[in-house]
């Protein structure tokens, strides 16, 4: 895929927000850029910016597991975040550097051009919603926009800390599953269609 290795290298020399100077690397995103699907993220952290990989730490094991609850496999998904490099202390981001880093997601994204969005928590849902929104009442729903499907669910690192909201979000990836059947079973007839 020529025009996201462009995009990356770009990417990798962004001065754009201040987080510039304490990133140890940027984590531009990885997996399948043929995918259908995309998970997007918040920021890197501790160990993202260590490895210049997204989701590697404790978020990135459940994401890991919730994906593979599709029957999907890590690698055939593509992970990204809203911001590209690391904020100190894992800090939430600011609207500075989400304005900063949010046009590198579009390109990424429209690259990509996957068929459904996943949002992991709030930051991610207002980029690509527009809106700010209340996640504990909108997760698990989604929304058709510039022809794709954005579904929202939470942060997989609210999970950790809240036995409830990986409950929640178990569920949400169940609802995941079948909105990714309904399209592919779609998408099946049309080929099918496309051949008569
Ligand atoms: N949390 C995120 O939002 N993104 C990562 O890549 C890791 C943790
Ligand atoms: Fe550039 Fe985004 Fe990194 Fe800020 S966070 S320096 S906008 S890549």
């Amino acid at each position: 895929m020529m025009d996201l290795k462009i995009l990356e290298e770009e990417v990798r020399k962004c001065r754009k927000c201040d987080l510039w100077n304490k990133r140890t690397n940027v984590v531009f995103g990885e997996g399948d850029p043929f995918s259908k699907i995309m998970f997007i993220g918040e920021a890197p952290g501790y160990h993202e910016d260590q490895q210049g990989r997204p989701f590697v730490g404790a978020a990135g094991k459940l994401l890991t597991e919730l994906i593979e609850s599709l029957n999907l496999k890590r690698e055939d998904v593509y992970i990204a975040n809203v911001l590209k490099c690391r904020p100190p202390n894992n800090r939430d981001p600011n609207s500075e550097e989400i304005q900063a880093c949010s046009p590198w997601l579009e390109e990424q994204i429209n690259v990509i051009n996957p068929k459904i969005i996943c949002t992991l928590g709030r930051y991610s849902a207002y980029v690509l919603l527009k809106f700010p929104i209340n996640i504990s009442s909108l997760h698990g729903r989604s929304y058709k926009i510039g022809g794709r499907i954005i579904f929202l669910t939470y942060h997989p690192a609210a999970a950790l800390y809240h036995g409830r909201i990986l409950e929640e979000i178990k569920k949400d990836f169940q609802e995941l599953k079948k909105i990714i059947l309904e399209i592919t079973e779609k998408d099946e007839k049309r080929e099918q269609l496309s051949f008569w």
